[in-house]
């Protein structure tokens, strides 16, 4: 008798011991130790994100219940999301979205995860679009991805004409169901295709966040990026600058008179976007936009009349 009370004394202990029964505090405590020993940049932040969205909580809700005791299969899920993370899964892979303008975007590994410096481009085209007081206007989206860009526009513009292109089919698949979720069924016109290829007509304004990666920063990118998130997405070539080139000179095919081109940029990349835009000729009050950063972050420029 004593034996077995013994070995079941054994096994509860067994049981915590090796954390079957552990409150939130705890497991987020120790969660944030393991990133941070791996070299995970925001440990704590990751912690938190990734065990609301185990708990299908807010994030804010895990202070409100730190003692609140999690049962196995929710601690077993929170640590296979950890271990991921310890290998530098981004989260937004993770948790399989990612937030957006005020939209929940669902990303895979087909498409970039939208970064919050984007919506500083969506914020200039938005500016423009209210300079054309009430005409319906027409807007193009060249590699469009999670279709973060178009999504934020036609959601804002209920009566623009949106259209959105990307080379990956697959990245297209994840864009119309992401319009889709944001009640946008049927308003962006998504083609498959390189940069201009599938679309005719004219745009009032072309939109782009191309690649912009040169093959030597490629290498150097942190891990999380790198290995996890589409080289087609992020890669343009040796010197990093090869899409500007292409859409600067093709964009002026679809732009009306004193339509609009915004590009995204990379942090180091304004003179020589700029210098490109001036030396094709075609257009007229080329200027940037920094990010909260204080790096220019996008660069809008009007063809000429
Ligand atoms: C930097 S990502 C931007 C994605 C999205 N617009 C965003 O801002 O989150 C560039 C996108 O361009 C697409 N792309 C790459 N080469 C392309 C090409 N030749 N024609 C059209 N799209 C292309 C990629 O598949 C990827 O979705």
């Amino acid at each position: 008798m004593l034996n077995s009370v013994n070995c079941l004394k054994r096994q509860s202990r067994c049981k915590i011991d090796r954390c079957y029964i552990m409150d939130v505090r705890s497991a987020l405590n120790q969660a944030a130790r393991d990133l941070e020993n791996a070299g995970i940049p925001s440990p704590r932040l990751d912690a938190e994100v990734l065990m609301a969205f185990c708990l299908g909580r807010e994030r804010l809700e895990l202070y409100k219940y730190p003692d609140l005791i999690l049962d196995e299969r929710h601690l077993v899920t929170f640590r296979s999301f950890v271990a991921r993370r310890k290998k530098w899964e981004p989260v937004a892979y993770i948790t399989g979205f990612k937030d957006f303008w005020s939209c929940r975007l669902e990303v895979n590994k087909s498409v970039l995860i939208p970064r919050p410096e984007t919506e500083i481009i969506v914020e200039e085209a938005l500016n423009l679009c209210r300079l054309s007081a009430g005409r319906k206007i027409s807007i193009l989206d060249v590699g469009t991805g999670s279709g973060a860009i178009a999504i934020a526009m036609a959601k804002e513009l209920s009566h623009a004409r949106v259209v959105a292109t990307d080379i990956s089919a697959a990245a297209l698949a994840v864009a119309a169901h992401n319009a889709r979720q944001a009640g946008l069924a049927g308003k962006i016109d998504f083609r498959e295709g390189n940069l201009f290829e599938p679309v005719d007509g004219f745009f009032d304004i072309i939109i782009s966040n191309p690649p912009y990666i040169a093959a030597e920063e490629y290498a150097q990118l942190p891990a999380g990026v790198r290995d996890f998130e589409p080289r087609e997405a992020l890669l343009a070539g040796p010197r990093g600058t090869e899409f500007y080139e292409l859409l600067i000179n093709q964009a002026i095919e679809y732009l009306p008179q004193a339509g609009w081109l915004l590009l995204e940029i990379g942090a180091t990349q304004e003179a020589a976007v700029s210098g490109k835009l001036k030396a094709a000729g075609r257009y007229d009050e080329i200027s940037h936009r920094a990010d909260y950063a204080g790096y220019p972050r996008v660069i809008r420029a009007r063809r000429k009349s």
